[in-house]
């Protein structure tokens, strides 16, 4: 598994495992939607990871980095798997890592070059760093897309964290965005129940099996920094700063400590923001960080996802590999048998799971247990189980399996399942009833298992086949 000790350490990897041009420095892109369309457009075309570099109006060296995790290269290096390794197994290596991970837990150290710089009273200013206007109608300049927000259970000690946005919201004021059920405003309200603010660190800028930690839902009074070194085989080095009460990576680009009070006592407009089903959904009064020091590397780097549409190739690859790896252990775990691949599409809204058949009832056991790993937050929409004989990877050929091996008026179900708060097909009636119900879609795109043997042979060469025209051609076509 991979060991990076930081950001810095995995962009040279990228660099030194896939070449100079993975990673392509763009100078004078202004913060305020030229980072965010540029982001967009390169992410569009499968391009490289950008590092923007002499912002108008910051000092060189002052930099954002963005489409970091973009391809399933970049995902294989972040993962420590070789560059080239095909996406199917990503997936797979990733759902088995996941089952056999052994919580590492992180190391405190007493430096680090965090520490480079330290602004306290008078010298908090958010606005030093360079954080971008992303999308057009964003309704601020957002530093934290892909940060790690870290609170401590003020009970058991537990310390969590979790990815939020982060919007500047002043010079020592950020807001933070939590859906309903994060394990951070759970922590906050305890604080808040005994009349205190909550302590909290914001990280803006680190490597991506941090950022991955900080993603995935790990259980509660599971530490994400334990699983972090259980995914790196290594423990995290964490350092206090002084009098501190938050530990933070001693290798983060910026830290931004503070607390943040009760949302009846202040709170701040925020949103919209566009998000990652391609729309504007929230805007409201939300939690407050009230800024008492910034930490930050000389040189530092904000480390930028914006969401983009669900369907841009590299909006977010770690996202769909991550969502496939899960529900193909929860369908191991279900019970299905014989499963050949999982892929999703779009993030998570199309999840497409091969199996070989076994037995009549198969395919359906497959569509149940997919859609049994949905929970309220999850955004899966369509399941779709298709016959080995499919690619799951090829979205043009799962889709020839949709449109040639389902009878409509029998092999499809739908079923009312949770959803998430930002789903933009809630209706404003339902959000308010805080209804947060919406339809799924099972499809059963196998070949009827009954016929199955009877079912019209498919006239497309197969692998081997293909196999051997590419080898008797090499030369002559690239086929
Ligand atoms: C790039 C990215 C951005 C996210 N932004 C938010 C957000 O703004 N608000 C939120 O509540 N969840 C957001 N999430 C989802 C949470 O980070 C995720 O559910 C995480 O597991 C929450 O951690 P927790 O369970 O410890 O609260 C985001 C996830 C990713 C990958």
């Amino acid at each position: 598994m991979s060991t990076f000790r930081d950001l810095r350490h995995y962009i040279d990897q990228l660099t030194g495992t896939l070449g100079e041009d993975e990673v392509l420095r763009i100078d004078g892109a202004d913060r305020d939607l030229d980072i965010g369309g540029i982001t967009e457009l390169m992410a569009e075309k499968e391009g490289p990871a950008l590092m923007f570099d002499n912002i108008p109006g910051f000092p060189p060296g002052y930099r954002v980095f963005t489409n970091f995790m973009g391809t399933a290269a970049r995902t294989a290096v972040a993962l420590g798997l070789p560059p080239d390794t095909p996406k199917l197994d990503i997936v797979r290596a990733w759902k088995d890592l996941s089952r056999r991970i052994e919580p590492v837990p992180p190391v405190e150290v007493t430096t680090g070059p965090v520490l480079e710089n330290v602004l306290t009273g008078d010298d908090v200013d958010l606005r030093v760093f360079p954080a971008p206007r992303w999308h057009e109608a964003d309704g601020g300049r957002y530093i934290g897309t892909a940060c790690m927000v870290i609170a401590r259970d003020p009970d058991t000690g537990w310390v969590n964290i979790g990815t939020y946005r982060a919007c500047v919201q002043g010079p020592d004021r950020l807001s933070l965005w939590m859906l309903g059920n994060r394990h951070a405003r759970a922590i906050a309200e305890k604080y808040w129940a005994r009349g205190r603010s909550c302590p909290i660190a914001v990280v803006v800028g680190q490597d991506p099996i941090l950022s991955t930690a900080a993603a995935i839902a790990a259980p509660s009074g599971m530490s994400e920094y334990d699983l972090a070194g259980g995914l790196r085989g290594k423990g995290v080095e964490v350092l206090y700063p002084e009098g501190g009460e938050i530990p933070v990576p001693a290798h983060a680009e910026i830290v931004i400590e503070g607390e943040m009070p009760p949302v009846e006592e202040e709170s701040v407009l925020e949103g919209p923001f566009g998000e990652w089903t391609g729309y504007y959904t929230h805007s409201g009064q939300e939690t407050v960080v009230r800024v008492k020091r910034i930490l930050h590397r000389d040189d530092p780097i904000i480390l930028g996802a914006p969401p983009m549409l669900p369907t841009v190739p590299a909006g977010d690859q770690a996202v769909p590999l991550y969502s496939a790896s899960v529900t193909w252990d929860h369908l191991e775990a279900s019970g299905v048998q014989n499963i050949k691949g999982v892929w999703a599409y779009a993030r998570q809204l199309l999840m497409v799971v091969s199996i070989e058949q076994t037995g009549a009832g198969d395919a359906v056991h497959a569509l149940l247990a997919a859609a049994g790993r949905k929970r309220t937050g999850g955004m899966e929409r369509y399941f779709v189980v298709v016959d080995e004989d499919i690619d799951v990877t090829d979205i043009n050929h799962v889709l020839w399996a949709m449109f040639t091996r389902v009878d409509p008026s029998e092999s499809i179900q739908v079923l009312r399942a949770p959803t998430t708060a930002i789903d933009p097909r809630l209706s404003p009636e339902r959000r308010e009833a805080g209804d947060l119900s919406m339809g799924i879609v099972l499809i059963d795109a196998t070949k009827p298992f009954a016929w199955k043997d009877r079912y019209p042979a498919a006239n497309r060469f197969d692998d081997a086949a293909r196999e051997e025209l590419r080898r008797r051609w090499e030369g002559v076509l690239a086929l």
